[in-house]
């Protein structure tokens, strides 16, 4: 499989977090909590050294509860405070300010020892695309906000949110992009819906998702379309092609639309609650995330 990103708006984007990076005293890094190790780049550990760290992992409404909960206690364990949020409702918000001020506590600590005082804490907002960061700004900062920008100090043209008295949000979140090394990430990531699909085999794509929910969801397929899927992917989606009326030339099963349903009914939902990978040498809770919906 091949994904095609722009080299130029890369390094443009990654210069500019650099820039940006320097202004700061915590990153909020957001991640998708279906995928959040595929969807985070490793790189801005490199980036962000020496600030203070949030992981936020966004979009719990639309991940299976139990596998967010081990991603928590892997990224804690990493030293990284974390935060779970659903940015469309504005779920954990409070938390995340919470967390923004424990995590700069030494900072807040050191600037009260060399006498400055009432500095407010600087944050910025990073993620691949997609992730959620508009809305999590938007939901974060609330109608209430306050922009300042064009203050001695700051580059031009920088506008600040003011959360709080003690946190400002840099406006514009710092764009990275997701590293493709390992082929399984790219799958995961248009699985879910951030890699255009134009650039990818759709029913190759749906194949092999229908084999992770075969392996790691037992029952899903099962309850959405009401085949046997204890056989081959591909015969499964033959089947789901019948059952759901997707015929070509000849009445020979359509799998790419039946394809495009699968994807679509994983995207919204109506295949449950289910989150795509799991931190190294955990196992998936196998059956589904009864949570109601
Ligand atoms: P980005 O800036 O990182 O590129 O992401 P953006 O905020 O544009 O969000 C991408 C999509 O993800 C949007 O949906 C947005 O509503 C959705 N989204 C963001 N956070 C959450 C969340 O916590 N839960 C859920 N369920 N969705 C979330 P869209 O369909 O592309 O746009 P729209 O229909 O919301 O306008």
């Amino acid at each position: 499989m091949h994904f095609q990103w722009y080299p130029g708006h890369m390094t443009k984007a990654r210069r500019m977090m650099q820039e940006n990076i320097k202004l700061i005293d915590i990153m909020v890094e957001l991640v998708d909590a279906r995928v959040p190790l595929s969807s985070k780049n490793p790189d801005i550990d490199e980036l962000a050294k020496n600030k203070a760290r949030l992981i936020v992992l966004n979009k719990i409404d639309m991940a299976d509860a139990r596998i967010t909960k081990e991603w928590e206690n892997y990224y804690k364990e990493k030293g990284f405070f974390v935060a779970k949020v659903n940015s469309r409702s504005g779920a954990g918000m409070k938390e995340v300010k919470k967390l923004i001020e424990e995590a700069c506590r030494d900072k807040k600590e050191r600037d009260r020892k060399r006498g400055i005082l009432n500095r407010p804490v600087r944050a910025m907002i990073a993620g691949i695309p997609n992730v959620g960061k508009s809305t999590f700004i938007n939901s974060f900062a609330g109608k209430a906000c306050t922009k300042t920008g064009n203050k001695p100090g700051v580059t031009k043209g920088k506008q600040w949110i003011k959360i709080n008295k003690n946190v400002e949000l840099l406006d514009t979140p710092g764009i990275l992009w997701p590293k493709f090394e390992d082929q399984k990430v790219g799958l995961r990531l248009a699985w879910i819906g951030s890699i255009k699909e134009e650039i990818l085999d759709t029913t190759e794509m749906a194949i092999a998702f229908l084999g992770f929910l075969q392996e790691e969801y037992p029952g899903a397929l099962e309850a959405r379309y009401h085949v046997e899927e204890r056989s081959k992917a591909l015969a499964v989606l033959e089947n789901i092609a019948l059952e759901r009326g997707c015929l070509g030339k000849g009445g020979q099963p359509d799998l790419e639309k039946a394809g495009l349903i699968v994807l679509d009914d994983y995207r919204s939902l109506r295949l449950g609650l289910i989150s795509l990978e799991m931190p190294e040498g955990k196992m998936f809770p196998k059956g589904t995330d009864e949570r109601k919906m």
